[in-house]
């Protein structure tokens, strides 16, 4: 394994969109574009599926220095109400789009932190999105809460306005991790709020747990999954560390490259984990997750429902996502669009009525193509094609780079499809970079991924 490690730890993407973010066509896009792919996809889907909505918070009280998301620090939590103002003028700006009520299939509450908000002003939030929208048939709303400011209010008013879903923020249990993340969190704190969710009713109570953080060591992660297991949450996200400090407004700039484990420390972290977490019932789902057989993830895995966003995971798919807030992304299938970062640029936007996005991506019919495939290998490990032949030059290039692959027994090639082997797994960003052809038509001239391992 250590010579695969060193061959394939590369730069590479985490594939929640193809094209990738770095390679969207900013020229052939715009905003009159956007609203008609919207428009396009929601007269397609609504009726039938519904739509997802991904609602970013963007505050946290404190900066947790490992933390690569979109965030604004602050203590002032005046500013809770405007924004809330300003996410529902935003969720009407949408709404004017569409002729009859959007059906929410999927709600998610990201950030930052959402429990930076108060309970009260959720409500309103979610009250006021269900003012144009309806709730779709099988719904599925989710949250992130921070174990350290999550209290009973926040679960029972989530849980009454139709949220069964949480996750977590865990990381680490170890001290010397916790200081240098900045991240100070006691097991009690994650037991309450995990037993607090359950007895309130949440079906579905998710851990984030991360390897590969400064001073973490195999010992530590060990002891982070023994004390995940007295809890047994529903789901686990277990992240490889993003060490990306280059992006702005990060704050990965607290501790040096050699505070990290190496790229083989790192995978023996996994390896170690990965086992832990099978010897008492996790299963593998695509990239990162791990859950129980009675999770909506892993059902959705089985039956081949499994889906991939800009949200990660999720277990149905939707072909229209709206992002509201700062820095969301939106997927209308048909094009990606992403919101304007400065909070302040945001209010005024919108403010002014207009859609605040500032960047965007019309898909090809070969980006179509290529997303397929990435898309199944993300989701389940293989893919085929079968009535393809147009784009067999195509083809025969990503055959190529997969053929290296085969020998080192991450894949299995047959006539017209691929299968990612056991041992592949953990190169899966490797395996979809050989149909990424963006990135190999030109590679990156600046620092944009993080390591594949
Ligand atoms: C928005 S945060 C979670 C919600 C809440 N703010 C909290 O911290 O508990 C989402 C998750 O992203 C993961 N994450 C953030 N930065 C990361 C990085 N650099 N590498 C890997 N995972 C990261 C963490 O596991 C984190 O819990
Ligand atoms: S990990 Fe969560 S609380 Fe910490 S800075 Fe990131 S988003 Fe905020």
């Amino acid at each position: 394994m250590g010579n695969l490690v060193r061959k394939y730890n590369i730069p590479g993407p985490r594939y929640t969109s193809y094209p990738t973010v770095p390679y969207w066509n900013i020229d052939t896009f715009s905003g009159k574009a956007w609203k008609a792919t919207i428009k396009r996809s929601f007269d397609e889907s609504n009726a039938t599926e519904g739509i997802s909505l991904y609602i970013h918070l963007p505050f946290c009280e404190q900066m947790c220095t490992f933390c690569g998301c979109h965030k604004r620090i602050t203590k002032r939590h005046e500013v809770e109400k405007p924004y809330i103002s300003t996410l529902l003028k935003e969720w009407s700006l949408y709404c004017e789009l569409f002729d009859t009520k959007p059906k929410i299939k999927e709600l998610h509450l990201g950030g930052g932190t959402p429990t930076f908000f108060s309970p009260d002003h959720l409500k309103v939030l979610i009250n006021g999105i269900f003012r144009f929208a309806e709730k779709a048939e099988n719904y599925e709303f989710s949250f992130e809460g921070h174990p350290n400011n999550t209290t009973k209010t926040h679960l029972q008013m989530l849980f009454d306005l139709g949220f069964r879903r949480v996750s977590f923020g865990v990381q680490d249990y170890n001290d010397t991790v916790q200081k240098a993340i900045h991240r100070i969190q006691s097991f009690e704190k994650v037991r309450d709020v995990t037993e607090w969710s359950r007895e309130i009713g949440f079906t579905s109570v998710g851990h984030d747990l991360i390897f590969g953080l400064p001073h973490q060591t195999l010992e530590h992660v060990k002891d982070t999954i023994l004390k995940t297991k007295l809890l047994m949450p529903d789901r686990l996200a277990f992240y490889s560390y993003a060490h990306v400090p280059w992006l702005k407004g990060n704050g990965q700039r607290g501790y040096n490259d050699k505070d990290l484990p190496t790229a083989e420390e790192k995978r023996n972290q996994y390896e170690s984990g990965k086992a832990l977490l099978a010897e008492v019932g996790y299963h593998e789902i695509g990239m990162d997750h791990f859950a129980l057989e009675s999770d909506s993830l892993y059902i959705a895995m089985v039956s081949g429902k499994l889906h991939r966003n800009f949200m990660g995971y999720t277990a149905s798919k939707t072909q229209l996502m709206i992002g509201l807030g700062v820095s969301s992304i939106g997927d209308s299938w048909y094009s990606f669009a992403q919101n304007v970062k400065s909070l302040e640029e945001y209010e005024h936007l919108v403010g002014n009525n207009i859609i605040p996005i500032y960047r965007g991506h019309i898909l090809t019919d070969e980006d179509q193509f290529i997303r397929r495939h990435i898309l199944n290998l993300m989701c389940r490990f293989e893919s085929s094609w079968d009535q393809e032949s147009e784009n067999s030059e195509l083809l025969e290039q990503i055959l190529t780079r997969l053929r290296e692959m085969e020998k080192d027994e991450l894949v299995e090639i047959s006539v017209n499809k691929v299968r990612v082997t056991e041992k592949g797994r953990p190169f899966i960003r490797n395996i979809c970079m050989a149909f990424d052809v963006l990135l190999h038509r030109k590679a990156p001239e600046t620092r944009l991924f993080s390591m594949t391992i």
